[in-house]
């Protein structure tokens, strides 16, 4: 960007309109506006040891993936609605603000906008594609409709090599594109940054630290993308790059003891990666202060208890209560066929059980969850998002609210592949850390029709082959899920001379980012006839194997 440039706007007086106003606007000076405390100004910046950049988030579905990409860069980032209270904003201590992208048109009459205080701050800003085109509505640019939609590869070229928003970049490179608006006319104070050839202005940058990409810096079809962001959080808006898992863990630590005092703590431990990092990083904090109840529903895979048991109560001596209640749940689940009803029974028998165990141990003061950051953000966004039920999706680590104890939940603000990072640090075995998801009501929605205890051997047999064969051929982490469905079918064949009538078993294999949406997996022939061959020759009643080669959607993971 050119330095000497002459501002037509200045820090005391940047021009911008907010969502309330725009309807009725001339541009009205920030003065105007609100006449508030800035909320962050670099000299009021409040004292604080972490550091964070906000995305404004308005709606984009890469919005989540600008800030774990924020995050791999090591600095702390949340996601916020447009309409969140300058307060909460403040308290995390903004170094700059990133304005996602989103579904909206900036000339719709309820296009989000972003607060005027964002502005006021004279923080840094950028705006990704929709993010871009509102920050200049705002600041007094023109948005239209592009004559063509550009959606997918472009490439970038720079105008401005020294901007510092592309140090390390080459004069042209990739970039994923998504927009149909364009920038008709930017705002007073901006120039030109890079164009492509469907984008006369695909980045735009004001003196002010002020920028706006059309493109999506987030996606992995931007290869240039998180240099971008990285020069944008470090040399832009000064971070130093203190998010780190060794000092989260400690922050945690810390807190978790002030927090609790000398009160107890429960919490269920299902053996996942979640609630295994929950318990350990609580355990490191108060040690047997806390209690885990792990309840074996006997819906589980095979040496799963023993393998939690090993580790947490020999390995790392925690307090944990260990119950059989597989009877209980099978009693329950007799004759029940519909998958909803066989979720509905095991959360409420999971709760039960719970419940009982608790209530031997005393007075508990916490129960200890392991909610991550993905859980906050949707019930966050709940109420604006009308998306149809598809399955309960019952988790049984889902506690009764009944129970009224406070809630601890050291991971609220972790991505997953966060959370086994502080899995690693925390010395948690691999294949737990590792371990591929798997759904609280576990092998009953794996067993179509009535779940028996023959059918768990047989599904649990053929589930073992199928892990086994995945992990040998170093494919399980590549994979979302994979694991073996036992059906309702049975069918003929043949082994020695004698005809047999076994049941069919189906095998299921995704690639996955967030479940959302899952592709099947192309396993490799030969893995696949290993696992087949194994099946039919390891599990007794097993006479045929098939290969689900279905997405989602249509279908689902799961086949219940
Ligand atoms: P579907 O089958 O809906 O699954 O594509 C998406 C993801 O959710 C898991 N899943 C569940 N997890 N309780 C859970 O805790 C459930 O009732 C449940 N149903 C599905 C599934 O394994 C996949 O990862």
């Amino acid at each position: 960007m050119t330095k000497d440039k002459s501002k037509q706007t200045s820090n005391k007086s940047r021009r911008v309109a907010t969502s309330d106003d725009i309807e009725v606007s001339t541009y009205l000076e920030i003065a105007e506006v609100g006449g508030e405390q800035p909320i962050a100004t670099k000299e009021a910046m409040p004292e604080a040891e972490r550091e964070a950049i906000i995305v404004i988030d308005f709606g984009s579905q890469y919005s989540m993936l600008i800030a774990r990409r924020v995050r791999e860069c090591q600095v702390y980032c949340e996601l916020l609605p447009p309409d969140t209270p300058r307060e909460k904003i403040a308290s995390l201590n903004p170094k700059g603000f990133i304005l996602s992208g989103g579904p909206a048109s900036t000339y719709e009459p309820d296009a989000p906008l972003a607060p005027a205080y964002i502005y006021e701050s004279h923080l840094p800003i950028l705006g990704i594609c929709y993010g871009m085109q509102s920050l200049a509505k705002q600041l007094g640019g023109q948005v239209t409709p592009g004559i063509k939609r550009e959606y997918g590869h472009a490439i970038l070229h720079l105008d401005e090599v020294d901007s510092p928003l592309f140090t390390d970049l080459p004069s042209s490179t990739p970039v994923w594109m998504s927009h149909a608006d364009k920038i008709e006319k930017m705002p007073p104070g901006f120039t030109t940054l890079a164009h492509t050839e469907n984008s006369p202005i695909a980045v735009m940058g004001s003196d002010e630290s002020i920028f706006g990409l059309q493109f999506h810096p987030e996606v992995v079809h931007t290869p240039e993308g998180k240099t971008i962001l990285k020069n944008f959080i470090y040399r832009i808006c000064g971070c130093q790059g203190n998010w780190t898992i060794g000092n989260f863990i400690n922050e945690s630590v810390a807190t978790i003891k002030k927090q609790v005092g000398k009160g107890k703590v429960i919490s269920a431990l299902s053996g996942g990666v979640d609630s295994s990092v929950v318990a350990t990083l609580i355990h490191q904090a108060i040690g047997d202060q806390l209690t885990c109840i792990f309840v074996n529903h006997g819906l589980l895979r095979r040496e799963e208890v023993e393998r939690t048991f090993n580790t947490f109560r020999l390995n790392l001596g925690m307090n944990i209560i260990f119950v059989d209640a597989s009877e209980r749940f099978l009693k329950r689940l007799k004759r029940v066929t519909d998958p909803e009803v066989k979720r509905k029974i095991i959360g409420e028998e999971f709760i039960k059980v719970f419940e009982e165990e608790a209530k031997k141990i005393g007075k508990v003061d916490f129960l200890a969850q392991g909610t991550l950051y993905p859980d906050v953000i949707e019930s966050a966004s709940a109420g604006s998002k009308a998306s149809a039920k598809i399955k309960t999706h019952h988790n049984v680590g889902g506690l009764p609210a009944k129970m009224r104890l406070n809630l601890l939940e050291p991971l609220r603000n972790l991505f997953k592949d966060e959370v086994r990072q502080v899995g690693t640090a925390l010395g948690l075995p691999e294949e737990m850390v590792w371990r591929q998801p798997f759904p609280g009501p576990g092998l009953a929605i794996r067993i179509i029709g009535e779940v028996t205890k023959e059918k768990l051997e047989i599904l649990r047999g053929a589930d073992w082959v199928v892990m086994n064969e995945i992990k040998k051929a170093k494919l399980y982490r590549q994979l979302w899920q994979s694991f073996a469905v036992l059906t309702d079918v049975k069918s003929v064949g043949v082994m020695g001379d004698y005809r047999t009538y076994g049941y069919l078993v189906a095998i299921r294999a995704v690639t996955s980012e967030d479940a959302m949406t899952a592709d099947w997996a192309r396993l490799p022939y030969d893995v696949l006839a290993r696992i087949s061959s194994r099946i039919v020759n390891e599990v007794p009643g097993v006479n045929r194997v098939v290969y689900d080669i279905t997405s989602k959607p249509p279908s689902t993971i799961e086949w219940e």
